[in-house]
């Protein structure tokens, strides 16, 4: 086999930052914890088996919606190019893009969960032997660099934003994070990016809190994961996952109950719930078409193009870098 996996590069959050994080959420009157945290290598398994259930529609719709366009995605993106994907996960996605594409040239996956981005990768590399293959364990809403172009007549860069990920950052967090994407991916560059769109309430809220439980022992691997790496004494029974529509900001919200009155230490640290009381998880914004081309239109993007399915539950959109030559 050709030797073009190339050397992590790794950036994991470390503990401290994991346990500073985990205090500070839960120090504030209306306690949170990030939701990156989600991913350790349960939580990449759980939120694999998420992607499967029958209630969570966006991640086969979106997948058929690349399947449908992947040949126009491929002339936009045009030949050698190369991609990078913010929270590459199972890599499942990317290869439908990459049998499309002419000669892509480099593959940069960007992850969290480390074991999980080092398995995607090798077995990416024995399905597409010529591509070379970049892997980044890494916070991507921090600064990190991208490996230099290689090859004769490399092709234009393009960001992979896949699973409506950019729907758990706010508005001005999203803006941000696209912000820096076009700084990271240079001038001229792409971004494809997928959006879930507004729907009905009762469909959003079975996607987010599904029959078989399995939402639910995602959201919960958090606490047992700071019971696990910081000490933490979470009773798992003691905290309920509840999924719920926030109609003013368009979102989803996720969060951990607490059943009763309690206190739970981490690290030496003791915090108390008053019963009912909740732990704000995960957000999941929701958008029209017209209201995320004008977000990202603030971040400097002009859209490209955009696909939906027919149900329109779901969006793909190709931004460019609106400084791109050519453009007013
Ligand atoms: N990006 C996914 C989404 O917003 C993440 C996700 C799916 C998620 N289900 C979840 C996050 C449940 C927290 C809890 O759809």
């Amino acid at each position: 086999m050709s030797n073009t996996l190339q050397k992590l590069q790794d950036l994991e959050p470390s503990a401290e930052e994991f346990a500073a994080a985990v205090h500070a959420g839960l120090s504030q009157a209306a306690k949170s914890l990030p939701c990156k945290f989600f991913y350790d290598f349960e939580g990449s398994r759980l939120f694999d088996r998420i992607c499967e259930l029958p209630e969570y529609y966006p991640t086969r719709t979106e997948s058929r919606i690349l399947e449908k366009h992947a040949g126009d995605i491929a002339q936009l993106i045009g030949p050698g190019a190369r991609l990078v994907e913010f929270g590459s996960g199972a890599g499942v996605k990317i290869r439908l893009l990459l049998s499309a594409l002419a000669r892509p040239a480099a593959y940069v996956p960007v992850d969290i969960s480390r074991l999980h981005l080092l398995a995607a990768a090798s077995s990416l590399a024995k399905d597409f032997p010529r591509l070379v293959i970049a892997p980044i364990c890494a916070d991507y809403t921090k600064p990190f660099d991208l490996p230099a172009p290689t090859g004769a007549a490399p092709g234009a860069t393009i960001g992979f934003f896949p699973g409506s990920t950019i729907g758990n950052f706010t508005p001005d967090e999203a803006r941000l994070f696209l912000v820096n994407a076009r700084q990271l991916l240079g001038r001229s560059s792409l971004m494809l990016v997928g959006v879930d769109l507004r729907k009905d309430e009762a469909v959003l809220v079975r996607a987010y809190d599904d029959a078989a439980g399995v939402t639910a022992a995602f959201n919960l691997n958090l606490l047992r994961r700071i019971n696990r790496e910081l000490g933490g004494t979470f009773q798992l029974d003691e905290f309920t996952h509840r999924a719920r529509w926030n109609d003013v900001l368009g979102r989803m919200e996720m969060h951990l109950v607490s059943r009763r009155a309690q206190t739970v230490e981490v690290d030496g640290r003791r915090f108390s719930f008053a019963a009912g009381e909740a732990i704000h998880t995960e957000n999941s914004h929701k958008y029209s078409i017209s209201q995320f081309q004008a977000l990202a239109g603030e971040a400097g993007y002009a859209p490209r193009a955009v696909w939906t399915d027919e149900a329109e539950l779901f969006s793909v959109h190709l931004l460019e870098d609106a400084r791109s030559p050519g453009k007013a």
